[in-house]
């Protein structure tokens, strides 16, 4: 084969093994040299070099012109290999995941196992067992989507409105002592403004042990709060209502923004407090209801919204910004 009738790359790698492969016409030449006379020998060999190398300068030569060939062709089609590259932006995190990340990890540090539980739930869990009967006021303040269809003839599916049926799912398969966290999304029928979405995440928190008293549930907050927001933080227990609490508090933290009396501060509005979450001890009857004696057994549980904790730490406005998935918003952090 002729080099100048060699096309392609291909066919350039076949030409360079027949003539100065190791078993190459040219190789097989300089192999015979060794039975040769001395001054044969040289004479020979001196050829044979001056040969080799011009064979190897010829092949450069046509491998360097097939490449240009393969450029233009390639040009004429309209693409340009010798554009500079488009750089590919690095990921991250999405700002709610990764506060996420940081409670878990809070409480992790702290002993709690993080566990998950479904979304669809039945109304009996997300309701019923948490002591919100059908027809209680408490259920207008966690209006939800539900399903049509009934499975086993159970209780009606929904939507879950808050973390909490895993509160009952877990202490009806587990003894205490527990110490538990339950990351997950959650769904509320709502008209969605500035700090109302129809889905957001939370995380539950339960410890059920012997001897847990409100002052483990505040210690244990308040220590959450002052890895999250910083250790100067303090904690307040404000009053509130849930009914699977009993007393049921609000926790705030003070604010990290302003000194708590600046009425332009656009974290508390110069409230100087920030809730943060809903918390409380266990109801006695959840814990009889699920076969442990509530004189024996107390427990603290709380459950705080990830949107809300991302919000107040990097002081963004509108929840509706977490899930636009504008990229203008998510790369800033
Ligand atoms: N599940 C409650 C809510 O959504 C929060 C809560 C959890 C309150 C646990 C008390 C104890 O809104």
């Amino acid at each position: 084969m002729r080099l100048e009738q060699v096309g392609d790359e291909a066919a350039l790698e076949e030409w360079r093994t027949q003539v100065l492969g190791r078993s190459g016409e040219l190789t097989q030449v300089l192999r015979g040299i060794g039975g040769m006379e001395p001054d044969e020998r040289r004479a020979v060999g001196q050829a044979a070099n001056v040969a080799k190398q011009e064979l190897e300068a010829a092949l450069d030569a046509r491998s360097e012109q097939l490449s240009r060939a393969a450029l233009e062709r390639e040009a004429a089609d309209g693409l340009d290999v010798t554009l500079p590259g488009r750089p590919r932006r690095p990921g991250r995190l999405h700002p709610v995941t990764r506060t996420l990340r940081e409670i878990l990890d809070i409480f992790g540090r702290m002993g709690f196992a993080a566990i998950e539980g479904p979304e669809v739930e039945h109304d009996e869990y997300n309701f019923g067992r948490l002591r919100i009967p059908e027809h209680h006021p408490a259920r207008d303040m966690w209006d939800t989507f539900w399903f049509d269809e009934e499975i086993d003839g159970a209780t009606p599916l929904l939507l879950r409105t808050h973390t909490s049926p895993m509160q009952i799912r877990f202490i009806e398969q587990h003894d205490p002592p527990v110490r538990i966290v339950v990351p997950g999304r959650c769904y509320r029928y709502e008209a969605t403004d500035a700090t109302h979405e129809w889905m957001m995440q939370q995380v539950e928190v339960l410890a059920i042990d012997e001897g847990i008293s409100v002052a483990d549930l505040k210690g244990t907050l308040q220590e959450f709060a002052r890895q999250m927001f910083g250790p100067e933080r303090r904690v307040l227990l404000r009053n509130s209502y849930f009914p699977f609490v009993e007393p049921g508090v609000e926790l705030a933290v003070d604010c990290f923004s302003c000194p708590g009396d600046d009425p332009r501060c656009p974290v508390c509005r110069g409230s100087g407090w920030l809730e943060i979450m809903g918390a409380g001890m266990v109801h006695p009857e959840i814990i009889a209801a699920a076969g442990f004696d509530p004189e024996r057994y107390t427990g603290f549980a709380a459950g705080m919204g990830v949107e809300r904790i991302t919000m107040l730490k990097y002081g963004i406005e509108d929840i509706r910004n977490f899930y636009a998935n504008d990229l203008r918003f998510l790369r800033q952090f």
